[in-house]
């Protein structure tokens, strides 16, 4: 694939809806992921397979992957942090997903909030998912939250990072998702971290950026990793979202921006933004919320 090529993660079904307060029924989350299907995404991340008293509002993940269409040349995927989660998945069949996703954190404190467990401890159940997927032949995408700043510890070092993505790439996840979970990088932070990881010897085409704009960085941020050689972007329709384990955390960067910033930089991403705006305003139709997308809002009253 050429240099100039952009893939984007669409999170919005799965880290877009999960801190969702009112519970959004499975038919608009089936048509939610449908309007997606049709914009040219090549990536979205539908639900996940985690405890239903954790995140309720996952708790459909079965019935939502039964009802959308599945378009050849998009990859579906969930996030399945045990091996139930992954048994689950794999017990679907069809009617499961391409790729699933195993998540962990910088941050000792943030991991235990999020999935109750130590950093060290969610390596080793990992371990046991990672042996499901060889099994099955299904690609892990590995995710470290909390890379620059956490809720409850503060700042977090390059140092505190470069050891977990590295275990997760000798564990066989495919590719590394950096989380700015509750969005106070800024260029200088990212493009340190960044720097670290180069430096240690992992390649920029294993690193995905994964930004929540709390700060109204994530645009800056995004730049600056695609300076550093960064192809691979995660965000979110409308710029819905947050972690339920991130107090104030706000939405992740709006898919709409993403668009605009790479095409306007001459990146291709296959994306059509009139209907990713169409897919952004049903689900904020939905939920009565004003679109977080600035250039959605731009684009909607014209
Ligand atoms: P636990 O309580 O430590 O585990 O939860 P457990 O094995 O003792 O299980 C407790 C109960 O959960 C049991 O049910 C299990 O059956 C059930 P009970 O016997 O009490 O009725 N359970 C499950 N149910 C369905 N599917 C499963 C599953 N596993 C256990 N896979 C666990 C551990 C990880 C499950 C829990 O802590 C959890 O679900 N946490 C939620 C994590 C989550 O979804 N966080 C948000 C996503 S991460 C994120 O947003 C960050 C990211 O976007 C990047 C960024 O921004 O930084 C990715
Ligand atoms: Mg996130």
């Amino acid at each position: 694939s050429s240099n100039n090529f952009v893939r984007i993660f669409e999170v919005g079904p799965r880290d877009g809806l999960q801190n969702e307060k009112i519970v959004v029924p499975t038919p608009i989350k089936v048509e939610f992921v449908n309007r997606l299907n049709r914009t040219g995404l090549k990536a979205i991340e539908v639900t996940s397979f985690v405890s239903p008293k954790w995140v309720p509002q996952m708790s459909d993940h079965v019935e939502v992957l039964a009802g959308i269409e599945r378009v050849p040349g998009v990859c579906y995927s969930a996030l399945t942090p045990n091996v139930q989660g992954i048994n689950k998945v794999v017990s679907l069949g069809d009617k499961g997903v391409d790729e699933v996703a195993i998540f962990s954190a910088a941050s000792e404190t943030f991991s235990k909030k999020n999935i109750n467990c130590s950093i060290e401890t969610s390596l080793q159940r990992f371990d046991e998912v990672m042996k499901v997927a060889r099994q099955k032949n299904l690609p892990v995408r590995g995710y470290v939250s909390c890379v620059v700043g956490c809720p409850y510890e503060g700042k977090i070092s390059p140092a505190q990072v470069v050891p977990v993505v590295q275990k997760l790439l000798e564990m066989g996840c495919y590719e590394i998702s950096l989380g700015d979970t509750i969005g106070v990088g800024t260029p200088k932070s990212i493009g340190e971290l960044l720097q670290a990881l180069n430096s240690s010897g992992v390649p920029s085409a294993k690193l995905a950026i994964h930004c929540h704009d709390t700060y109204g960085q994530a645009i800056a941020n995004i730049a600056k990793a695609l300076d550093m050689g960064i192809r691979c972007v995660d965000s979110s329709v409308a710029g819905l979202g947050g972690c339920p384990y991130a107090k104030g955390a706000t939405g992740n960067v709006a898919t709409e921006d993403v668009i605009y910033l790479l095409h306007g930089l001459g990146y291709e991403t296959g994306v059509d933004l009139d209907q990713l705006i169409d897919a952004g305003d049903f689900i904020m139709n939905f939920l009565k919320r004003q679109n977080k997308s600035k250039v959605a809002q731009a684009l909607l009253c014209k």
